[in-house]
């Protein structure tokens, strides 16, 4: 999923945006791989795809519509936490198409230190937990979002979001996991 957010309000605004977007549009460095690439076109909401693994939560987002709305690896960030290096995704230029890959262990600290929320909710047990007559479920989930770099630029960019979320079965995430949710 992805959020745009227009911070463009007046003409003057605009006509300036303009022309910073021309200067930095010469400025930009776009991958080859991207230019070949028919992803290299605006986000889409299909861009992202989520693998709720046992150990891994694995994220996997085409690179090159990043690069496309004129952003790059290094300003698609989880939750906006800047500080964190582990927040951070990697690029991936050796698949077709080519990816931006994040992976975060389902711990505490982890899941966490990049500011995931939790989410518990209560359900009827079906399938493996039908014995349960309720079943508590976690919902882990964030949004990887561009940020601008240079503080106090003016941001002329829509900002994109892709949001994901994976629901575990609570008991599952106590018994195999270091989480204490
Ligand atoms: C998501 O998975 C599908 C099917 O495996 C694949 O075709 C697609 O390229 C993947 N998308 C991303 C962003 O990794
Ligand atoms: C992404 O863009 C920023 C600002 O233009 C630049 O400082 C940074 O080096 C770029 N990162 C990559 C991986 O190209
Ligand atoms: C969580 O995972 C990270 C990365 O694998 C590891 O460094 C850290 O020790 C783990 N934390 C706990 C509490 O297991
Ligand atoms: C998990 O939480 C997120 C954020 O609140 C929400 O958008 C998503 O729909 C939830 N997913 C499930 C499976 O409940
Ligand atoms: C969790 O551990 C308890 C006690 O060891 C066990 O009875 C239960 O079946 C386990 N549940 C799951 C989902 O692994």
């Amino acid at each position: 999923m992805k959020t745009y957010r227009s911070t463009l309000n007046s003409m003057m605004l605009v006509i300036l945006v303009w022309q910073l977007g021309l200067f930095l549009q010469a400025d930009a460095q776009i991958p080859d791989a991207c230019l070949l690439s028919s992803t290299y076109r605006p986000p889409d909401n299909s861009d992202i795809n989520v693998t709720c693994g046992t150990k891994y939560m694995d994220l996997s987002i085409y690179i090159c519509p990043v690069y496309n709305v004129q952003y790059n690896e290094s300003m698609m960030v989880l939750n906006n936490i800047m500080r964190n290096p582990q927040c951070y995704g990697k690029a991936d230029w050796n698949v077709t198409p080519p990816v931006l890959k994040f992976r975060f262990p389902i711990n505490e600290t982890s899941l966490t230190d990049c500011g995931n929320k939790f989410q518990i909710t209560d359900q009827i047990g079906t399938g493996q937990f039908s014995d349960f007559s309720k079943v508590q479920f976690v919902n882990i989930s964030g949004s990887i979002m561009s940020v601008d770099l240079a503080a106090g630029m003016i941001t002329y960019r829509p900002q994109i979001q892709y949001m994901f979320s994976c629901k575990y079965p609570m008991q599952y995430l106590i018994n195999n996991t270091q989480l204490s949710v």
